[in-house]
């Protein structure tokens, strides 16, 4: 019989062994899991969805979260001590950052190396109320430095959205490559953020596939998401993207 309702898949069931490159479960050093008793549960969570490899990305943001390598390194030297007290050995955490493309970043990339997700692909964020600036100068001198930016979350950049995402194209002929947010193909961050991440995602304009989980909550919407089949299609390959990409 005829059917209003298609099928509808759980994304959760596709995330078997995934690699989560963008979240914030270092304990306590940005906005993230508040502790060590915090990250273990969020680590908890991924388990429950069959992921139990991580790139931790916690925000280096000169104003709010001055982090640096020392202090990221601590943060993950904490954190699988306790995974190895509690003999979780089946996780295994790297750690980068996710760095705001501020003034500041660009006298950071003068001075030091970057924390790097894999050879050298940098994650990269920017305001959500206006691009920098300086933005071609900082891609320029990323690459002039030989790193590969990864645009963490690029639809929720509202002044880059229009019909035509030429704003988008721009960003990939300067060399960016773009991680999509899972949870703004369901609306977590309003509806035309969740209309541009279809749309970038129908015109295979995504690379990699990141949680950005915060807290639990994240993590309880992500195993509730249901995308249809056409969805599903354009999802798997960037899900295989992203393994094959940051494979360890
Ligand atoms: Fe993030």
């Amino acid at each position: 019989m005829f059917s209003f309702f298609s099928k509808k898949y759980f994304l959760k069931d596709q995330l078997e062994d995934f690699i989560d490159i963008h979240n914030h479960i270092l304990p306590g050093i940005d906005d993230g899991a508040a502790n060590l008793q915090a990250s273990i549960e969020l680590i908890e969570g991924f388990n429950r969805l069959g992921i139990n490899k991580f790139i931790a990305t916690p925000h280096i943001m000169n104003d709010y979260y001055p982090n640096s390598p020392e202090s990221i390194g601590n943060a993950l030297r904490i954190l699988r001590e306790e995974l190895n007290v509690q003999r979780k050995k089946n996780i295994q955490i790297k750690a980068a950052a996710e760095y705001m493309m501020d003034q500041a970043f660009l006298e950071l990339m003068m001075k030091e190396d970057l924390l790097t997700l894999t050879d050298n692909k940098v994650l990269v964020e920017m305001s959500y109320f206006q691009a920098p600036i300086n933005l071609n100068e900082i891609l320029f001198q990323l690459q002039t430095r030989r790193y590969l930016p990864v645009l963490a979350h690029p639809e929720r950049y509202a002044f880059f959205h229009s019909k035509s995402l030429n704003k988008y194209k721009a960003l990939k002929n300067r060399g960016c490559s773009f991680q999509l947010n899972i949870l703004s193909l369901v609306g977590h961050y309003g509806k035309n953020i969740q209309e541009i991440a279809l749309r970038l995602l129908e015109e295979e304009m995504i690379d990699f596939l990141g949680t950005d989980t915060h807290q639990m909550r994240h993590l309880e919407k992500l195993s509730s998401i249901k995308i249809s089949k056409k969805q599903l299609q354009l999802i798997l390959p960037v899900i295989d993207k992203t393994k094959e990409s940051f494979r360890f």
